[in-house]
């Protein structure tokens, strides 16, 4: 660590990092400060084979927590230096981080940290972003020009997306260990990962939102009943290949996207069902046009503006994820 730099902005960043989405809330990240260097790595006892056979969720869930962390630090006045994949023998390493400070941290970077406390998976109906069309383009601006690259769907297409959302129900109507899986991640007695009661959809509410995975249902609530249909937009990232390297930046672009989102008070979802079986993810390619590897949607709207904000989900302790050397 820079000689200057106080361990307690490090253990902030790291929990801001944290807050990062991650698939089912599992949190599949370690973090080592050693030194001026942080090392992040995947934690692959905390996969999850039965939702997603191949692998790359972690790694996306990881990605999102890098870029998540590189907005902290910026927040708190340290550019980052990340080299992705540092040890060749060590696929589990995923990035080591060097810093440098800078003189000024600007109105637009402290907004960005700031939105990793307020933005939440929202899993409930949403209204149509009226402002899109002057959205998009600040949106695409804040992309890089990485691997990953960015689609908005027409709306026209939606009928076609829930089809593939109810085909991926249907082929998985069976499978034992997705269920058992999702019943697991989602038990309402799990204190600090999982998906929580309040953050899942009513079975009523689900019926609203016709492209969201059917998680089980823990509450009979009929919440945002204004918002009869949802008619979020739906983004999708795709990249050239399905490889580790492309999966981590995939991550990376998502929490770029959900950050420039929440700033801008469009409520988000992260959807990796329609994915995971090649039968929905062949119509998603679909809608592409082009090549490439569709790796996952992300649902944008408005939630109606008076509406309280509902409480964060909740994430393991900053002892059991960080380790400073
Ligand atoms: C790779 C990945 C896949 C996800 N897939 C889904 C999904 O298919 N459906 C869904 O409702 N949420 C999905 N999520 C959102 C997570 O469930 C959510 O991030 C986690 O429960 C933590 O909650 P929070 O985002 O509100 O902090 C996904 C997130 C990530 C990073």
């Amino acid at each position: 660590m820079n000689k200057t730099m106080d361990t307690a902005v490090l253990q902030e960043a790291v929990m801001l990092a944290c807050r990062a989405p991650s698939v089912h809330n599992s949190q599949p990240w370690r973090w080592v400060a050693d030194g001026g260097v942080v090392h992040l790595f995947l934690d692959r006892r905390r996969a999850v084979p039965g939702t997603d056979r191949s692998g790359r969720e972690p790694l996306i869930s990881c990605g999102a927590a890098l870029d998540h962390f590189r907005v902290a630090m910026l927040a708190a006045g340290w550019r980052t230096n990340v080299e992705r994949f540092p040890t060749p023998k060590e696929p589990n390493h995923l990035a080591s981080i060097t810093f440098d400070s800078v003189d000024r941290v600007t109105k637009a970077q402290r907004d960005r940290a700031e939105a990793i406390l307020q933005r939440r998976t929202d899993r409930l109906p949403l209204g149509q972003p009226t402002y899109w069309s002057f959205f998009e383009p600040v949106l695409r601006d804040s992309v890089d020009d990485g691997p990953v690259r960015l689609d908005v769907l027409s709306d026209e297409v939606r009928p076609l997306l829930a089809k593939a959302s109810a085909l991926s129900g249907v082929l998985r109507r069976d499978d034992a260990s997705y269920h058992a899986e999702l019943d697991w991640w989602t038990s309402p007695f799990t204190l600090t990962e999982g998906v929580p009661p309040d953050a899942l959809a009513s079975e009523t509410e689900h019926r609203r939102v016709d492209v969201g995975r059917e998680f089980p249902f823990r509450g009979h609530e009929d919440r945002r009943p204004a918002v009869r249909t949802d008619w979020s937009k739906i983004l999708v990232l795709s990249t050239p290949e399905d490889s580790p390297e492309n999966s981590l930046a995939c991550g990376e672009t998502l929490s770029t996207v959900l950050l420039e989102c929440t700033v801008s008070f469009l409520a988000t979802c992260t959807l990796t069902h329609l994915i995971e079986l090649e039968e929905s993810r062949d119509i998603v390619r679909s809608l592409l046009g082009e090549q490439g590897q569709p790796q996952l949607l992300i649902r944008a709207g408005i939630a109606p503006p008076l509406e309280r904000l509902p409480a964060a989900t909740p994430r393991r302790p900053l002892g059991d994820v960080l380790q400073i050397r």
